[in-house]
């Protein structure tokens, strides 16, 4: 065996899967660095490229800040850098593979400059059988690290650099939350703010509780500090962050939970708040009351139903049936006025029978979905459901995944339809690429809007009536130019 470098600690799903019940530390020390590692990057370039969630976005936001931090700037051109991070996404095989092109394109790279450091993080690198796989087909990788220790990475790095060995260093296991690191945010008027990590559901087909650990909430007052500094930097829309936001504050045990949360943020006056993902169980009337009254909560709530069929619903373990989901639904639609609601869904669940799909269809044609994100199923390694008996052939779920696709299609241009001729509020993120006179942006209700307006109002709030509706997008004129 190879001798590796001092850092060299590779995940282990078993411990992945446990859950410690002790008090979450909060790690206020921020970035650890040292003489070497502080101004390590001075003229040097590095590149990051996100994968995945939200979630992980955030995460690539962080590594960037703490790389610009240390001395690092950034460059878009994988050709020019001194160092390529690729912070991956495991939740299906298909956004893995991507990652695994990837690093063979890089390969070249390497040939080109030998000091070029190529690292791989975000939630691949926490599963064995990747790092694994890296290790021994891909030598061109030079650092690997996990979603627990992105603080660590100028000691990381510098390891990397200097002894030329290849450094794999992945927690386990991990009850901090990290507090203070820097973060290079890429726009200058929306934010993700994490409000908790991890996921303590462990849907039977998901991996995410493994390469994110135990639900820990962030304190209330770390998360309005970050709002109101942000809010105070001319941030106009944040997206509140978590794999489950409705558990916000369980595990803390304060007093407080996600309905304080909402109604304090909504109090600091920021102008857009956004959150994802609403798991359906622990959603409370509350909640939905708070959502339905504010003005600065946005009427778009992300509710995942994943089947519309109660016995694949109980194999998956989302602990809800169609009729209680549909229930919590209706109470949404009805509460909260031009509510938009958008759902996840996996077709061909290991023995997911023809009548099973067909509930689900029934499903999207009953909640008449704004969008829906729609997936096959894709067993990963280690999860209860891979062990399930399949018997399903891949032609099936394709064929039932079309199927999807086509109604989800009809329930979303239905829902955009019903914006034309009205006027919507945009915050407008920019140009079109093909014509600089369109801009683009998100409603209120989540909606992207394409319409004919000036570049000065980047970075504003529009009013945009709608001229047509297309299935994914709206089109209009900004009112009163
Ligand atoms: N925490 C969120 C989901 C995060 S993962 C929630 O529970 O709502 C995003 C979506 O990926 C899931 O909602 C699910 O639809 C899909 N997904 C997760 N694991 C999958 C798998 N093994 N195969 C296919 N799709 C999967
Ligand atoms: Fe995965 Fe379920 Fe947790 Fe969502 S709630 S991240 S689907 S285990
Ligand atoms: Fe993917 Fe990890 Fe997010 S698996 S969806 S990047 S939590």
């Amino acid at each position: 065996m190879k001798d590796y470098s001092k850092y060299f600690k590779k995940p282990s799903l078993q411990e992945e899967a446990k859950r410690c019940k002790d008090r979450v530390v909060i790690n206020k020390e921020g970035l650890l660095l040292d003489e070497v590692t502080s101004d390590m990057g001075k003229n040097k370039k590095y590149f990051v490229r996100t994968y995945g969630c939200q979630g992980n976005q955030a995460d690539g936001e962080t590594i960037a800040g703490i790389l610009e931090f240390i001395g690092y700037s950034k460059t878009d051109d994988v050709e020019n850098a001194d160092v390529i991070l690729l912070n991956t996404c495991a939740v299906r095989e298909n956004a893995e593979d991507k990652v695994f092109g990837e690093i063979g394109a890089l390969k070249r790279l390497k040939t080109t400059n030998p000091d070029l450091i190529i690292g791989i993080c975000g939630c691949m690198s926490q599963q064995p059988h990747i790092v694994d796989k890296i290790l021994e087909s891909y030598p061109q990788v030079d650092l690997i690290f996990g979603t627990h220790n992105i603080n660590r990475l100028p000691l990381l790095l510098k390891e990397a650099y200097f002894n030329k060995e290849r450094v794999v260093e992945v927690f386990s296991n991990n009850n901090e939350i990290l507090e203070n690191l820097p973060v290079s945010r890429e726009s200058k008027f929306k934010a993700w703010v994490n409000i908790m990590y991890g996921c303590d559901k462990f849907c039977t087909y998901c991996i995410v509780p493994y390469t994110r650990g135990k639900e820990r909430s962030r304190l209330i007052e770390d998360i309005l500090q970050e709002v109101e500094s942000l809010k105070n930097a001319g941030y106009k829309e944040i997206t509140l962050l978590g794999q489950n936001v409705n558990a916000y504050g369980k595990d803390l045990n304060l007093g407080y939970d996600f309905a304080t949360l909402l109604t304090k943020v909504s109090d600091t006056g920021i102008e857009r708040i956004r959150f994802v993902t609403s798991h359906p169980w622990n959603f409370t009337s509350e909640m939905i009351d708070i959502i339905a009254t504010r003005e600065n909560i946005m009427p778009y709530i992300h509710l995942p139903i994943q089947s519309g069929d109660d016995e694949v619903l109980r194999r998956m373990g989302r602990r809800y049936s169609y009729k209680e989901y549909k229930e919590l639904y209706d109470m949404i639609r009805s509460k909260v006025k031009n509510s938009s609601i958008s759902t996840d869904i996996i077709v061909g669940f290991p023995g997911e029978t023809e009548e099973q799909f067909e509930n689900t269809l029934k499903a999207v044609r009953e909640c008449k979905y704004d969008s829906a994100f729609t997936f096959i199923y894709s067993p990963r390694v280690g999860t209860p459901a891979a062990k399930m008996e399949d018997n399903v052939t891949d032609e099936e779920k394709k064929n039932r995944f079309n199927r999807l696709v086509e109604e989800v299609s009809k329930s979303a241009k239905e829902s955009n339809d019903r914006f034309v001729g009205k006027t919507v509020k945009v915050l407008v993120e920019g140009t079109s690429k093909k014509n600089e006179n369109i801009l683009s942006g998100y409603s209120e209700e989540n909606k992207l809007v394409n319409f004919k307006g000036d570049i000065s109002k980047v970075g504003t709030v529009v009013d945009v009536k709608i001229t047509n509706s297309k299935t994914w997008t709206l089109e209009g004129e900004a009112v009163g130019e």
